[in-house]
């Protein structure tokens, strides 16, 4: 019953886009007219333009299926709009942002919205401004204020002793301070704190950054402008001692350490606590304003102890100058914010609450209609889940309720996972009052990092990437409706589809894997030559594993596809809109998927995927290779097409 509505629902849609379409092709290319219905069918149609434009007729996708597929993307890039195929889904969400980030209603949603836009008018010079154009370091002492105060002096930033010495800054600048005070604002340089529910872990910075000189001095370049050449390369080769020490690599370090003593023992997991190291958590625990409960009642985790007792025995050893260069110039790098999109990204449960409410996006297609085509979408998936969940008899008793109820319904457990994680009053709550000032991005940035930072301490963790958790799901529902406004459905199961299968490890099977490990070396062996048949080349066991994986992912996505179209008005919907573009629903997901692949690392994608399609038996169907014999897409015997489900 719930079958039969849910398609009824989905139908609806259907229909109207087909009567849309149907509408769209009749009256041909002339129109200018674009309405809002229209434009994603202009999309539509794009997108399908596209595909017909990259492949390449001329080449024989029975001689290698990659090339014809291929075969023409560089010339197919003449629009600059056009993207390659492999941006599609981030694209799509980075579309849809920039087009709607201005109507956002929710204040978590215009948090982002200011900051967005503060972030890319940085740097545009405004007619009737009377100030000079700001540099990024001269922004941002007058944007932060705890480097406003200094502002005078670190004008003349980077210091060299002599300077130091002769200001006596050494009483003013404190790097401990300036450290512990960025860290709470999001931003760690020596030491990295985050937070679950009631629990503070420290840990060593990964990644410490460590530049060449060279590079050094080059992303120095703007504020040693006008100083002696050798400024730059003295304040760069310190800089670069401080962080290979702190990283361990250079061999001063540990004699020292060892002389010194103090060096705790790898078991010991209790952290030494310095001078410096207590003067940095007080900084940082005052800025991030958590009482004196809160603090006392937490666990706290130090992670990796021996090494950040290490770096900070380096730190100790150090002119407090020089940290205090390498923590400014950490700073500087990180606030150029490159890609203004990336707000949302970093930013995305802010993002997400407000797509959650639905403002921006009820123009186009209701959230309840969403929610039953995404459950349509991913039901074989679910059912394949549900049921490699309970053979495992063990396990199943875990499993709450809902799971092993018949139908897992998808739609319902991404509502209550989004009325908690996203939910509205909770993030008004903690992002109010923020004190944001207009036209300060850096400003502003810290501020709203200092605040998820807060908010990290009381909000349980979730794992976005673990398939089996909710949080999952509705980050991919939301993908989900955002990629299904801009791509024809195909594409939904040549991308997010197959991700779905290949990242859940359903389909992992040891047998089968080492099966195909023996069966398409053999090919190898039989088939290599390299003039006549390159995509025979010899293959890693990592290939091989990823070929098996890629097989039985893409042959799962290929009968999703196969049975969203078997409702038969999907089935007539997409035939009709793709003959006109002289493809077939059997043929198209070989092709978006390929396509997704075009111009990257060619050599290692080519083989591939060549092998991954030759040996599947709808490959064969689709494209009729079996019917040429000395083909090299038809291999005199297939691997992989043994196993059973
Ligand atoms: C298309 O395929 C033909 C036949 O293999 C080839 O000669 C031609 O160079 C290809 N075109 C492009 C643009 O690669
Ligand atoms: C710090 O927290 C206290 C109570 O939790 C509050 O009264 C005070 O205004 C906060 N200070 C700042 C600077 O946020
Ligand atoms: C949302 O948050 C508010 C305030 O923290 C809380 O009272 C409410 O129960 C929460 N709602 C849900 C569904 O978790």
């Amino acid at each position: 019953m719930r079958w039969k509505l849910l398609l009824t629902v989905c139908l609806v849609i259907v229909t109207k886009l087909v009567v849309g379409k149907n509408v769209k092709y009749a009256e041909a290319e002339a129109e200018s007219e674009i309405e809002s219905g229209q434009f994603f069918s202009q999309l539509y149609k794009s997108n399908l333009r596209q595909m017909v434009r990259m492949k390449n007729d001329s080449a024989d996708p029975c001689d290698d299926f990659y090339a014809h597929a291929c075969g023409n993307f560089d010339q197919s890039l003449v629009d600059e709009d056009e993207v390659p195929p492999y941006l599609y889904n981030k694209q799509d969400r980075m579309l849809f942002f920039q087009a709607q980030y201005g109507n956002f209603q929710t204040l978590p949603g215009r948090l982002i919205s200011q900051l967005y836009s503060e972030c890319r008018s940085r740097g545009e010079s405004h007619v009737l401004s009377v100030k000079p154009q700001l540099s990024h370091w001269e922004r941002l002492l007058e944007e932060i204020p705890f480097l406003r105060e200094h502002g005078e002096v670190l004008s003349a930033w980077p210091f060299l002793r002599h300077q130091w010495e002769r200001r006596q800054l050494d009483g003013r600048l404190n790097w401990i301070a300036l450290s512990a005070q960025f860290a709470a604002h999001g931003f760690p340089t020596l030491l990295h704190i985050y937070f679950a529910p009631q629990t503070i872990y420290v840990s060593p910075l990964q990644d410490l950054p460590c530049p060449s000189l060279a590079e050094f001095q080059s992303s120095m370049s703007d504020v040693l402008e006008g100083r002696h050449p050798n400024v730059g390369h003295i304040v760069a080769h310190e800089m670069r001692i401080l962080c290979r020490g702190m990283r361990g690599e250079l061999p001063l370090v540990r004699s020292l350490t060892r002389n010194g003593g103090t060096t705790p023992r790898p078991d010991q997991e209790q952290l030494l606590l310095d001078d410096n190291t207590m003067e940095y958590f007080q900084h940082f625990f005052a800025t991030l304003n958590f009482t004196e409960e809160q603090l006392e009642t937490a666990r706290k985790l130090p992670l990796d102890v021996q090494k950040i007792s290490q770096a900070w025995q380096v730190l100790r050893q150090t002119e407090p100058r020089i940290v205090y260069n390498y923590v400014l110039w950490q700073l500087k790098e990180q606030l150029l914010y490159t890609d203004c999109f990336q707000l949302a990204e970093e930013f995305e449960r802010l993002l997400h609450c407000e797509y959650w409410q639905w403002h921006v996006l009820s123009p186009q297609i209701s959230r309840e209609v969403a929610l039953a085509s995404y459950q349509l979408h991913t039901t074989r998936f679910q059912q394949r889940r549900r049921s490699t969940l309970s053979r495992r008899d063990w396990y199943g008793h875990l499993l709450p309720a809902s799971v092993e109820r018949k139908e897992l319904q998808v739609a319902r457990l991404l509502q209550s996972h989004a009325q908690a994680y996203l939910n509205i009053t909770e993030l008004n709550h903690n992002y109010r009052d923020l004190g944001f000032s207009s036209n300060a991005f850096h400003r502003n940035l810290l501020l709203l990092r200092r605040a998820q930072l807060r908010h990290s301490f009381i909000s349980p963790y979730i794992d976005e990437e673990d398939v089996n958790g909710p949080a999952y799901f509705l980050r991919h529902f939301l993908h989900f409706v955002l990629l299904s406004l801009h791509r024809p459905t195909y594409h939904y199961y040549a991308t997010q589809g197959l991700e779905l299968w290949r990242q859940s490890h359903l389909l992992l099977d040891t047998d089968g894997r080492y099966t195909a490990l023996d069966c398409l070396e053999r090919q190898s062996l039989q088939q290599y030559d390299s003039r006549l048949a390159p995509i025979y080349r010899q293959l890693s066991a990592d290939e091989i594993g990823e070929i098996f994986l890629f097989y039985r992912s893409f042959q799962a996505s290929l009968r999703d596809y196969r049975f969203w179209l078997q409702g038969e008005r999907f089935a007539f919907a997409e035939a009709f809109v793709l003959k006109y573009f002289h493809l077939d629903p059997q043929r198209v997901l070989f092709y978006a998927v390929a396509q997704q692949l075009c111009s990257r690392q060619t050599d290692i994608f080519a083989a591939q995927l060549n092998r991954g399609y030759m040996n599947m038996p709808e490959f064969q169907e689709a494209f009729k290779c079996d019917l040429k014999p000395d083909k090299p897409m038809n291999p005199p015997a297939r691997c992989m097409i043994n196993m059973c489900d």
